[in-house]
């Protein structure tokens, strides 16, 4: 096929250009007839630009059709002073179209392309189904050139730091991230199956005992999870290790590569983001009683405070109950709350609930000279809650003490065992955040939290299992305790967390084979299974194994965080749908008997008990 090749993109075109004769290959974004002249939006990767058709110069235009590939040449000329449009970068000019060749027609479309508003109201399915129209809308090309920078920038500040990019096989044994596994049968013998890694973990960290010292990929990983607005069953990681490293040395890298990068594309792209500042750090154990959460959004302040000792003794059974039981008292102030409707006051409790809280008690903080009936006077305060008739004036005093509270305020309090609270308050918080319009969307608050315990108690497997993986390194001072007190062992393993998300994990890991067998017995891997599993990795670490350590962000979910997106699948060009379906090329799809046959597979009925 022959057509005149472009010689301009469509959105270089400015009224430097008036007077040159141009050709355009592009797409028609919208078309308007006015009157016997069609006014014609060209679009391709470039941007946007009006092209003007006289149907006497230039003949089919009744049968063109949005979307159609087309190649058009013709004049740039300026427009009237009183038709140039100055939001639009070729605004001040239009192309006088003098031949018009369609390339490929469109047929009619399933939704309008060109039209930002309406395709907020499309079907999630039918735009990921006709994906390749979708991805044909600016908005979405610039997320995915956003995207495409973010990577670039990453691999040139890593590279001009040493590190090595190396890819790791897909096909490979399964890597444990918390996660079900894909398989992948095996042809030559039928029963055996490979797993898709859920993370590169394994593969990098002999890649250090290989003396790589510094690796890093832009890696693919796959784990059967529940979906959720920011989790896909295939999604992307920055993985990265380093050889001869301490936790610090990997926190101070992350923070430089992260605030270098993601500032960077804040500026090019005109993001609306501040920077991001320096990264907070906090402990695991500081996050859970401050903020209820082991990823906080410190976007806001508003941390839990504590006032178990001065109401240990309170006539309020509640407060007794919990404090005798080993609980705590801890609330959270709502600024400028004193006003909750009894329903938005229910609505936090229904928050505090679903964090297990058996309910809220709420005291709402009132001023001498201008209280309400309701309110009651105990020592310097005015209060107007159902447990003052509880309360001693200095109860009262400790709780708005703690609480740093104002006149106009309202303080949340919740009883209860200590995680219990601390799940509970956190989740109020996050409520009163939203509603007190503290998450401020221009705002990326990052900070690490550091010393997370090694081991979590399952109730459900009813034994420990790895808060990250098993191959972070317990905390040296804390080694003693693996066997007898394996709960209270902390990991030199933290996370990096942004406005309430985590964005990446990561660990020292553990180099000695003692070690790591201690763990994998710990967590219920016999020493057969072991062997039989992990034996690569054991072995790899006999043979001069170096300190090691590293950490891997989610690129997907940074990239959301610049586009504002609340799903991920926004910044990925061909996601999932929820159930892990593609639904533009039918994935997963039924395979014939043959090609069953071939693997050594045969289907169950759907309705067979398994193991039967
Ligand atoms: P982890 O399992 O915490 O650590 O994953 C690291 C980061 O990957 C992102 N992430 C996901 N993004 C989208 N969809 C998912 N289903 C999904 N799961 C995880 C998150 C997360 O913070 N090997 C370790 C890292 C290390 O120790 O170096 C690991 O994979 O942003």
């Amino acid at each position: 096929m022959h057509w005149p090749q472009r010689t301009h993109g469509c959105g270089e075109l400015r009224a430097d250009h008036a007077g040159t004769e141009v050709v355009l290959n592009a797409w028609v974004h919208r078309i308007r007839d006015l009157g016997g002249l069609f006014f014609v939006d060209l679009r391709d990767r470039t941007g946007i630009v009006q092209a003007l058709f006289d149907p006497a110069v230039v003949k089919g235009l009744e049968s063109l059709k949005n979307e159609s590939c087309v190649a058009v040449s013709g004049k740039v000329s300026m427009r009237e002073d009183n038709a140039q449009n100055k939001d639009m970068a070729t605004g001040q000019i239009e192309v006088l179209a003098a031949s018009l060749q369609v390339l490929g027609p469109s047929a009619p479309l399933p939704f309008p392309v060109s039209d930002e508003a309406q395709m907020k109201k499309v079907n999630e399915e039918l735009r990921v189904k006709h994906r390749y129209l979708d991805l044909r809308r600016p908005s979405m090309l610039r997320r995915l050139q956003i995207r495409a920078a973010a990577t670039s920038k990453i691999r040139r500040w890593l590279d001009d730091r040493g590190f090595l990019e190396i890819e790791t096989p897909i096909f490979t044994r399964s890597t444990p991230e918390g996660a079900r596994d894909y398989l992948v049968p095996y042809r030559l013998e039928p029963g055996k199956f490979y797993a898709l890694p859920q993370s590169p973990q394994q593969y990098k960290q002999l890649l250090m005992a290989a003396g790589v010292e510094r690796y890093y990929q832009i890696a693919k990983c796959f784990r059967d999870e529940s979906q959720r607005a920011d989790r896909q069953p295939e999604f992307t990681q920055l993985d990265l290790e380093m050889s001869f490293v301490t936790q610090e040395d990997i926190l101070q890298l992350m923070e430089g590569l992260v605030r270098g990068v993601v500032n960077e594309l804040i500026d090019e792209f005109g993001i609306e983001r501040e920077p991001i500042e320096p990264f907070a750090r906090l402990t695991y154990d500081d996050a859970l009683r401050l903020y209820g959460s082991d990823k906080p959004d410190l976007r806001f302040g508003l941390p839990i405070f504590d006032f178990t000792e001065a109401v240990a003794l309170s006539s309020f059974g509640v407060f007794q109950s919990a404090v005798e039981a080993g609980g705590v008292v801890r609330g959270v102030r709502y600024p400028g709350g004193g006003g909750l409707s009894r329903k938005e006051i229910g609505e936090l409790e229904e928050a505090a609930k679903s964090g297990g809280a058996r309910g809220l008690a709420t005291i709402a903080l009132e001023s001498e000279h201008q209280h309400s009936e309701n309110a009651v006077n105990l020592g310097r305060h005015w209060l107007r809650s159902s447990i003052a008739k509880f309360l001693t004036a200095e109860e009262a005093d400790a709780i708005v003490t703690a609480a740093e509270a104002e006149p106009g305020d309202l303080i949340c309090i919740a009883a209860a065992a200590e995680s219990v609270v601390s799940a509970s308050l956190g989740r109020v918080r996050l409520e009163v955040g939203r509603r007190a319009g503290l998450m401020d969307p221009r705002k990326l608050a990052c900070a690490y939290v550091v010393d997370f315990p090694l081991v979590e108690w399952s109730e459900e497997e009813q034994r420990w299992d790895p808060s990250h993986h098993p191959f972070t390194m317990p905390k040296v001072e804390d080694l003693e305790f693996l066997e007898s007190d394996p709960g209270r062992v902390r990991a030199d393993c933290y996370d990096l967390v942004c406005n309430g998300v985590e964005w990446a994990s990561g660990s020292i890991r553990i180099h000695r084979p003692d070690i790591q067998a201690r763990i994998f017995s710990l967590i219920g891997i016999d020493e057969e299974t072991q062997r039989e599993r992990f034996g690569h990795m054991l072995d790899a670490f006999r043979f001069g194994a170096p300190p090691h350590g590293g950490m891997a962000p989610g690129l997907d979910r940074m990239v959301m965080f610049l586009t504002g997106d609340e799903n991920i699948r926004e910044v990925i060009a061909f996601p999932k749908l929820g159930g892990g379906l593609d639904p533009m090329m039918g994935a997963p799809a039924a395979v014939d008997e043959a090609q069953l046959k071939e693997l050594g597979l045969a289907l169950r009925a759907p309705a067979e008990e398994p193991g039967s």
